[in-house]
């Protein structure tokens, strides 16, 4: 194989009770990367559409991971193309950095013939999800390379479960059309939080779990809940308590910023339910002259997919 276009898809970290260890993978909105094996050593961007990225390697999520992926692939003596169509806008909240740094790794290892495990393709990536957001958390590469809905017990050990996904699932995200850097928006999360918080966070997470087991979607409609996280970071997004109130009137399951914001996402059970809560809250966003992009997606199985491939 010589050379690979892959789907790079958006995604959803924290699910409001499970700060930096929760994430699912989205099915309707994503990049699309182009990898090719060069003559020239190392790795290149070549080419990065849709937003204005740097192409320095070093200074791109998608180069800093695939270097850390050939860094460990001894005697290699030709090197990566890459080309980005980015849709995912940076600073969105959907995960665009994971996508990258996801991206690259995935499809360099297909070229390779798939010589790195799934932890080893997160451990490269996660150095660039570093480069963008100064800090070390899979929760959104992880359903990226897993598919589905993934739980990260560690990030330094790389304990990953794979959650079971209930069929009628669907996420909708409002996308706000203001860049929040995940740094900015890491610096103003409280780091002392009180035990009783502590309490009823681990408590949700632990139902919201279950929740998935059993299938019950009343327990996971009880379990959507940040009480530490979301009081500090929704200050920062507008409309997030009316796009809330909304969302949950018309019966989604559970309401929150999706990662790190501006994006909001709700979990519906079916898509006439996800269908309303977008059209509801689009009426409410247009009434105040909000730019904004929506989504509706099923939770995307596989993850990173492979849409074509070349040999020679
Ligand atoms: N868990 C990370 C955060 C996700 O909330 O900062 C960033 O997309």
């Amino acid at each position: 194989m010589n050379s690979i276009d892959v789907f790079c898809p958006g995604s959803v970290a924290n699910i409001s009770c499970g700060f930096d260890i929760l994430g699912l993978c989205l099915d309707s909105v994503g990049d699309t990367m182009r990898v090719k094996k060069v003559s020239k050593k190392g790795i290149t961007i070549k080419s990065i559409s849709g937003y204005n990225l740097s192409l320095k390697t070093n200074e791109n999520a998608a180069g800093v991971s695939a270097l850390a992926l050939i860094n460990q692939y001894k005697n290699i003596d030709y090197g990566f193309e890459i080309e980005i169509i980015k849709k995912i806008k940076p600073g969105s909240g959907i995960g665009s950095s994971a996508a990258s740094a996801s991206g690259s790794v995935f499809a360099i290892n297909e070229l390779l013939g798939k010589p790195f495990s799934k932890n080893e393709l997160v451990k490269f990536a996660l150095e660039g999800e570093y480069i963008c957001s100064k800090s070390y958390h899979a929760d959104n590469i992880s359903p990226l390379i897993f598919g589905g809905i993934t739980l990260v017990r560690d990030h330094k050990e790389l304990d990953i479960i794979n959650l079971p996904i209930p069929s009628e699932l669907y996420v909708t995200i409002i996308h706000p059309q203001i860049e929040l850097k995940t740094s900015d928006s890491r610096s103003i999360v409280d780091r002392n939080i009180h035990i009783s918080k502590m309490t009823e966070q681990s408590a949700n997470l632990g139902a919201f779990i279950s929740s998935l087991y059993k299938e019950d979607y009343e327990l996971l409609k009880r379990s959507i809940k940040d009480v530490v996280i979301e009081p500090c970071r929704s200050k920062l997004i507008p409309e997030f308590k009316s796009l809330k109130k909304i969302a949950l009137k018309n019966n989604a399951l559970g309401f929150g910023i999706s990662g790190s914001g501006p994006s909001m996402f709700s979990l519906c059970k079916g898509i006439k339910s996800a269908n309303s809560v977008i059209k509801n809250m689009e009426y409410q966003l247009d009434k105040i002259d909000i730019n904004y992009k929506c989504y509706i997606s099923k939770i995307n199985k596989e993850g990173l997919k492979i849409l074509w491939c070349f040999t020679a």
